[in-house]
């Protein structure tokens, strides 16, 4: 009885007929387009959601892949920011291979944008702007977790915690850890999906040739 198969897991699904997305009703600029959704994402959003939650795939120079959720931490200079540790697995692929893709799902929107980008890191002023912005607690969790690595146990975790807390005591500046900081992902590709009756689903793909172009190809897609 290894199987984890709820009886009824096979016949769970939803009909999606909260909207639709139409050419005309497109935004010409996909960032606008994020923004709009992303704004409508806001409303009505479960206090226990996180429509800046995104998954964030990265595979290394063998084509190993991984995915994870990171929070978006803003779109500046039509970048996608995030934050994280650079020696962490996520950062050890992203340098070895800068082809990465996003996805944001909005359930309550019945919506699905996808972005696939290439990723750079942020300036260390930016990655020290965001850091001293973070509650304490956290910019603390930054210098104490070694993300990825194998740790002896959660009570080791804790016991470093302590220690760096007595280091640094309220009202001190705790530094930006060396190997701490932000990734920009600037997009080549979105779509954005709309979830419609019978599976008969809307999906917009916008794409352009060069990193640096505002023109913008958009093409719908079968669902
Ligand atoms: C809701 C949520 C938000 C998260 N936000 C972040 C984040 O912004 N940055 C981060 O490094 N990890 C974040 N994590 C943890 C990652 O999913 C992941 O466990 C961690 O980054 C290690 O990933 P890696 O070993 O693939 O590098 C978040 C997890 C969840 C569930």
């Amino acid at each position: 009885m290894s199987d984890f198969i709820p009886p009824a897991m096979d016949q769970m699904r939803k009909n999606y007929s909260l909207g639709g997305l139409h050419e005309k009703d497109a935004k010409r600029d996909p960032l606008v387009q994020f923004h709009c959704w992303f704004e409508e994402a806001l409303e009505d959003v479960p206090s226990w959601f996180e429509p800046n939650a995104m998954t964030l795939s990265t595979s290394d120079s063998g084509g190993e892949i991984t995915s994870r959720i990171v929070l978006l931490k803003g779109v500046e200079e039509k970048k996608f920011l995030f934050y994280t540790n650079y020696d962490s697995t996520k950062g050890s692929q992203m340098r070895a291979n800068p082809r990465v893709s996003l996805c944001l799902f909005w359930p309550h929107c019945q919506r699905q944008v996808r972005i696939q980008g290439l990723v750079d890191k942020v300036s260390r002023d930016m990655s020290e702007k965001y850091f001293h912005s973070r509650p304490r607690d956290s910019q603390l969790g930054a210098h104490v977790s070694q993300q990825s690595a194998t740790i002896e146990s959660r009570e080791a975790l804790e016991a470093s915690l302590a220690e760096l807390k007595a280091r640094y005591p309220e009202g001190s500046k705790i530094p930006l850890p060396e190997n701490w900081g932000g990734y920009a992902v600037t997009p080549m590709s979105f779509e954005f999906w709309q979830g419609r009756p019978s599976r008969l689903h809307d999906r917009l793909v916008y794409q352009r040739e060069r990193a640096d172009s505002s023109e913008w190809t958009i093409k719908r897609l079968s669902p």
